[in-house]
C-alpha cells in the first residue's frame, strides 16, 4: 500500500513511525512530502521513507493520501493536489477542525474520504484517534485507517457531529492532563521532595491510575470511594479536592476548547 504524507510534521512523524514499526509498510512505499527541507532530510535519514517537495507528485503516487499541514495551510495545499486526485484515492484527514465538507470544498470530491482526530500520544503508541467516514468510504478504507492509527493506540468510529467535544477531551487532553501532572508534581516538591522524583512519581501514578481503570473497567465513583479509607490519608485529601471547583473548571475547559474547534470549522 502506498501511503502520502502531506505535511511532516509531528503528527505525520508518529503516524508514519508507527506504520513501519508494525510492518504495514516497506519505508519505500511511503512518501513524506514538506516544505521544510529539514524535515524531509530528517524522514529520509530516520525513516528511510521517500522525501518530496512536491505534494502534487507525491499524491500521484499514492493509494492513501494523509493530509498532515496545519489546518490554515489546507486551502492553499489543495490547490495544487486537487487536479490530481481521483477516485482511486483515499484521503485521510487529521486537520483539526476541518469537517468532511470543508475539506471536500478544496480538494474536490472525486476520492474517498475519512477524517481522523488523533492525538500527541501517538507517539508513545498509546494515541487516541477518533474517526469519522464520508458517505463513499468503503469497509477497506475504514480498515486501512483503523490499522495505520490502531497500530499506535485506540480507535474509536464516532458520527462527525461528536467532532468539536473528540477534539476537546482527547486532541487537546494531553495539555489538560499535563497540567494536571504538573499541578501534582509541584504539589510534591512543595512538601519537599525533589523535582524530578517529584515528577516520575507523578507521571507513573498517572499513567498505572489510567492502565489500571481502563483495563478493570472499575466504576470511578466506587474506585475513589474504594481509595479513600474512613478516616484516612486520601480522604482527607479528597475533601479538600471535593469541595473545590475543579470539576467545574474541567468542564469549562473542555466547553471552551470545543466553542473554539466549532469556531474553526465555519
Ligand atoms: N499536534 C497535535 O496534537 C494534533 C492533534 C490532532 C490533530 N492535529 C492536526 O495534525 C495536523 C498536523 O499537525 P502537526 O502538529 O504535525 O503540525 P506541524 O508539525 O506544523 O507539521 C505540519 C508540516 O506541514 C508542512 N507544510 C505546510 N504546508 C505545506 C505544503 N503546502 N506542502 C508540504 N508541506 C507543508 C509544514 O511546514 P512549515 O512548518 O514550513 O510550514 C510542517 O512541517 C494539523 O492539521 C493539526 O490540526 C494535531
Amino acid at each position: 500500500m502506498k501511503i502520502g504524507f502531506l505535511g511532516a510534521g509531528k503528527m505525520a512523524e508518529a503516524i508514519l513511525s508507527s506504520i513501519l514499526d508494525n510492518g504495514l509498510c516497506e519505508p519505500w512505499e511511503i512518501t513524506a512530502c514538506d516544505k521544510s527541507p529539514e524535515r524531509r532530510e530528517l524522514m529520509e535519514k530516520q525513516y528511510e521513507v521517500i522525501p518530496s517537495d512536491d505534494p502534487a507528485a507525491t499524491v500521484k503516487e499514492s493509494e492513501v493520501v494523509v493530509i498532515a499541514v496545519k489546518p490554515q495551510d489546507l486551502a492553499e495545499l489543495c490547490k495544487t493536489v486537487k487536479p490530481v486526485l481521483t477516485a482511486n484515492h483515499l484521503v485521510v484527514s487529521i486537520a483539526a477542525g476541518k469537517t468532511l465538507k470543508a475539506v471536500k470544498q478544496v480538494a474536490g470530491t472525486k476520492p474517498r474520504f475519512i477524517r481522523v482526530m488523533p492525538n500527541l500520544a501517538l507517539m508513545a503508541g498509546e494515541g487516541m484517534s477518533v474517526y469519522t467516514a464520508d458517505r463513499k468510504a468503503t469497509e477497506a478504507d475504514r480498515k486501512i485507517v483503523c490499522d495505520i492509527f490502531g497500530g499506535a493506540g485506540a480507535v474509536l468510529n464516532l458520527s462527525e457531529k461528536h467532532f468539536d467535544a473528540v477534539t476537546a477531551l482527547s486532541g487537546s487532553g494531553p495539555a489538560y492532563f499535563a497540567y494536571m501532572l504538573k499541578a501534582m508534581a509541584d504539589g510534591g516538591v512543595a512538601l519537599g521532595l525533589p523535582p524530578d522524583a517529584a515528577r516520575l512519581m507523578a507521571e507513573q501514578t498517572m499513567i498505572g491510575t489510567g492502565i489500571y481503570l481502563q483495563n478493570s473497567g472499575r466504576d470511578l465513583d466506587e474506585f475513589i470511594k474504594a481509595v479513600c479509607s474512613p478516616k484516612g490519608t486520601t480522604e482527607a485529601g479528597m475533601k479538600v479536592l471535593g469541595k473545590s471547583p475543579f470539576a467545574k473548571t474541567v468542564a469549562k475547559t473542555l466547553a471552551a476548547t470545543a466553542a473554539r474547534s466549532a469556531e474553526l470549522a465555519k
